[in-house]
């Protein structure tokens, strides 16, 4: 049975007394309901309280926004993965578009990040989407496979396991333009199919595959009823708690 997922990914926003009073919310509504596997990613300097904080509540992990590619030593500014683990950090998001575009992170950069989390027992929550220029020309699908050939299929059976893949279009990020429940199925059943030619039929039903770009309440519903789409990665509507909670809910009652 795939994992339901929904994670949000708050990006580089909230100043701390916001940040713990959103965490708040969360955990007061969400500490004695059923709730889907969610992951809460802050910025990396909330994490250590907030580790502590939804320790008390099995079904919410923290991620990371990103990691470090180098192991340790002189890197001023970085953040390794080895770090993270040793706060009890469960995930890290990989291969976000903003990191790919803004920071200039290549597929083997990505692999490299992957294999150091995996080193030290972090999930990853990868995340692949093409720009709408390419899904214009019709290259939307080569895309996406090369990104997920060069950062992912080098991993054991196994190690597939930690993975959540996040198919993320580019030209959706923020931008309220949502894909279609028929877009992202379609690329969602291209990648399970890309999964299954490398790994197997099980191993492809398996792997949680969460879908991200402008996901809201109003949307996540028919986006969570899509065959092969099992979460959502939420940016904007992860900030504001009624929204939050609405998505939750609109995949707790599928
Ligand atoms: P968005 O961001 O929901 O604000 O579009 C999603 C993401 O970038 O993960």
């Amino acid at each position: 049975m795939r994992r339901k997922i929904i994670a949000a990914n708050w990006k580089m926003n909230l100043n701390y007394n916001d940040a713990i009073y959103l965490s708040r919310q969360i955990f007061n509504n969400l500490n004695s309901i059923d709730t889907p596997n969610i992951i809460i990613s802050p910025p990396y300097i909330y994490l250590s309280e907030l580790v502590e904080l939804f320790s008390k509540i099995d079904n919410i992990k923290l991620a990371a926004q990103n990691c470090s590619k180098s192991k340790k030593g002189a890197f001023t500014g970085e953040i390794s993965s080895q770090m993270l683990a040793s706060i009890n950090v469960d995930y890290v998001i990989l291969g976000h578009s903003e990191r790919r575009l803004g920071f200039n992170e290549t597929n083997i950069d990505i692999k490299n990040k992957i294999d150091l989390c995996l080193e030290n027992k972090l999930k990853v929550i990868f995340c692949c989407g093409e720009s709408l220029e390419l899904r214009e020309k019709g290259l939307h699908f080569k895309l996406i496979e090369t990104q997920i050939k060069e950062s992912l299929l080098h991993l054991s059976k196994n190690n597939l396991q930690n993975i959540i893949i996040a198919y993320e279009p580019i030209w959706a990020i923020g931008t309220g333009m949502t894909a279609t429940k028929d877009q992202a199925q379609e690329m969602h059943k291209f990648i399970r199919d890309i999964i299954k030619s490398e790994y197997g039929q099980d191993t492809s039903e398996q792997v949680s595959i969460i879908y991200g770009g402008s996901c809201k309440p109003s949307n996540s519903r028919e986006l969570f009823l899509q065959k092969d789409i099992d979460g959502g990665l939420i940016g904007g509507a992860s900030l504001n708690a009624d929204d939050f909670f609405d998505i939750i809910k609109s995949i707790k009652c599928i």
